[in-house]
């Protein structure tokens, strides 16, 4: 059979902490499954996580051991993937500013997230010149890799589509070096989060990856459920429920959809509704629990994988900008490593 070469996939995670169920249907599960199909690189971002929080960069280090954490317990695994941490293939950076330097100032300035972040978020300064690079960097992580795929979210729309616009505008300036990143879309389904708002760590009502099954019941059993449903009897409308949005995510079809005409019917109780969903994140969260418990009680070994899988992605990283170099005529004789 005629061996299709497998498409190079880039996506990447701001360090913020530990992941929570909405990191995980947005963007983590689908990546496990793309490392069976695609040439996957992976890549934890803290030169993005600097962009917000240069007063406060000490944590970032912490924050990315609590995500590897979590990507090795939920199945990226280094022998699949490239697992890479983004300021350790410094590649990046030198990326990031080369592709400043073609990148018109308003395209960057029209980028939606840049104004509305600054408005949602008044605790930070972030009218500073990294933060409407953002972008820019985004877009170098990506192309560094010559990724022609990249699963994100809507939210990240707007991004890529800048990303394929700087690459059409290299390409046309110095010779064909990237290909046009593709988005692929991830579905995410909105998550409630305990206080019925989406689910968030900045609102403190996050249900998270590593939350142990005592913390699974005593963060959904209080949660509001349809308001329709003041008594036991008086029927309700799942799809008004913020807990159901967890069954949407996490209980098998055939079980949710009886559940859905027992709420509609007032035949069963909230709490047995709920019972279900409880213990269907207990089970799905068992073995990743375990190995969540054993990479944090063997930290040298998850730094070893990161920097392995750092190191190969510098390879790539550094063959990539041997190009660019050289169309740009930046290859300097003095320049021969
Ligand atoms: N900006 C992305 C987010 O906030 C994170 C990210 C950084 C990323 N570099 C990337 C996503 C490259 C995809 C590809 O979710
Ligand atoms: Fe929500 Fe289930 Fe109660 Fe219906 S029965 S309101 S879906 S918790």
């Amino acid at each position: 059979m005629a061996q299709t070469k497998k498409k190079i996939v880039f996506s990447g995670m701001r360090p913020t902490g530990a992941l929570h169920l909405g990191n995980y249907v947005g963007a983590l599960r689908n990546w496990v499954k793309l490392q069976e199909t695609h040439r996957c690189f992976f890549g934890i971002v803290p030169w993005h996580a600097l962009s917000s929080e240069y007063l406060n960069p000490k944590v970032i280090k912490d924050f990315t051991f609590e995500v590897a954490l979590d990507w090795l317990a939920a199945g990226l695994d280094p022998q699949k993937s490239v697992l890479l941490i983004q300021s350790e293939v410094k590649e990046h950076a030198e990326l990031h500013l080369l592709l400043s330097m073609i990148t018109p100032l308003p395209w960057l300035e029209r980028v939606p997230t840049f104004k509305e972040q600054q408005q949602e978020i008044q605790d930070k300064d972030l009218n500073t010149y990294g933060f409407l690079g953002y972008p820019m960097l985004q877009t170098a992580d990506i192309i560094l890799y010559k990724a022609e795929v990249v699963p994100v979210g809507e939210d990240q729309a707007f991004h890529i589509e800048l990303a394929r616009e700087v690459v059409r505008r290299f390409n046309r300036f110095y010779g064909e070096v990237f290909p046009e990143p593709q988005i692929l879309l991830t579905e995410v389904p909105k998550l409630a989060g305990t206080d019925g708002r989406k689910m968030s760590k900045s609102y403190g009502n996050a249900i998270y990856l590593k939350d142990s099954p005592e913390d699974i019941r005593k963060k959904i059993s209080p949660m509001v459920t349809d308001t329709r449903r003041k008594r036991r009897t008086d029927p309700g409308e799942p799809d008004d429920c913020p807990v159901f949005t967890l069954h949407k995510a996490f209980v098998p079809e055939a079980k949710r959809q009886e559940l859905a005409a027992g709420c509609r019917t007032a035949s069963i109780g909230c709490l047995e509704c709920k019972k279900v969903v409880i213990e269907a994140l207990i089970t799905e969260f068992e073995t990743f629990r375990q190995k969540r418990t054993y990479y944090e009680q063997h930290p040298d070994e998850v730094w070893t994988i990161f920097n392995e899988g750092s190191a190969l992605a510098r390879e790539v990283a550094r063959k990539t900008m041997e190009e660019v170099r050289q169309v740009m005529g930046l290859d300097f004789p003095t320049g021969r490593r």
